[in-house]
């Protein structure tokens, strides 16, 4: 049986960063994000018990790299003793640059190899083991305003996730300004796992989390932009504080990064609704209401050093697209 689904990235506007099992991959902090619509992965997977190992293609080529990780992932929805699989993936957008290309690739392997499995798990359990693979791509099974929660489960700690707020409710327009399209110097996990180690600010950040979920959960129930916007600001800058202040220092900024954080400011200062975002890579995710996207686009467009722009609403989360 073969099977294909599509997913979207999402944007964390209360951040991920630190985990309290690095075997089971369950995240430190809770985290509220938002899922996009026109960026995607479409995953298609077929078993096949003729083929000696599992095969993945990315974009056409053969992609050894990524390989395990997938496999991985696939031995964990499945078990072990599963056929090997053909996967074929298919991403619009660049990949390992801090444009969460693994979260929409791991949701929708999920999808797409549980019903070729036969198989038809509820949402929860498709995100817990996208969410073994990447602890964010938890969060694209859902759509619109997603809330990643930790609970604790038989005693173990375990990951809940939720729509709090579906894509129509409140309509967002995501401006992604593209500074650097190299893959990224430092891998999220192992960036984290160093700010656990060695960042004098990572016990605070801890600490503080809650409360900024509960602000933003908040400013979302009460569709309030600007209580949004800033604790999104608050919540990105000390994520990046936290990378900053580890040892090595973890800077996944340049300059282009600065000059369009620059921009979303002068945009602000102009009474413009829009605030940005930033995750582990130079990219600059300017988050606005519709009305005025064109111009967030065009004043990202002519920030210097910015390569490109890509533009989204809010979309659903991870789906099936078809089976033969
Ligand atoms: O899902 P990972 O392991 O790639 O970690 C992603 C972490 C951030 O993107 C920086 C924050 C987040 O919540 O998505």
């Amino acid at each position: 049986m073969r099977a294909s689904a599509v997913a979207q990235p999402n944007i964390a506007l209360i951040k991920y960063w630190g985990k309290q099992d690095v075997a089971g991959n369950i995240p430190a902090v809770g985290s509220l994000s938002i899922t996009l619509d026109s960026l995607e992965t479409r995953m298609t997977v077929e078993f096949d018990d003729r083929l000696g190992a599992d095969e993945l293609q990315l974009n056409g080529e053969p992609a050894a790299r990524m390989l395990p990780r997938v496999s991985h992932c696939l031995d964990n929805l499945l078990g072990s003793k599963r056929a090997p699989a053909a996967i074929e993936s298919v991403c619009n957008f660049p990949i390992a640059a801090g444009l969460a290309s693994s979260a929409s690739a791991f949701a929708a392997l999920v999808v797409a190899a549980s019903r070729a499995a036969g198989k038809q798990p509820d949402t929860l359990s498709l995100a817990r083991a996208a969410g073994q693979a990447s602890g964010s791509a938890a969060r694209s099974l859902y759509g619109g305003f997603v809330e990643l929660q930790l609970i604790e489960e038989g005693g173990s700690p375990a990951i809940a996730v939720e729509s709090i707020l579906q894509e129509n409710a409140w309509p967002m327009q995501v401006i992604v300004a593209i500074t650097a399209t190299g893959e990224k110097p430092v891998s999220s996990s192992d960036a984290m796992k160093l700010s656990a180690k060695t960042s004098p600010f990572y016990a605070s950040w801890l600490e503080h989390q809650d409360h900024d979920l509960e602000i933003a959960r908040s400013a979302v129930a009460d569709r309030d932009f600007s209580a949004l916007a800033a604790i999104s600001e608050h919540n990105c800058l000390k994520m990046h504080s936290v990378m900053w202040a580890s040892r090595p220092p973890v800077v996944y900024w340049n300059k282009a990064t600065l000059a369009c954080m620059e921009t979303v400011r002068g945009l602000q200062a102009d009474g413009v609704p829009v605030f940005f975002t930033i995750d582990a890579g130079p990219q600059v995710k300017a988050v606005c209401l519709p009305d005025i996207a064109d111009r967030v686009r065009k004043a990202l467009q002519e920030t210097d050093g910015v390569i490109d722009t890509m533009e989204s609403s809010l979309g659903g989360g991870a789906r099936l697209l078809g089976m033969s």
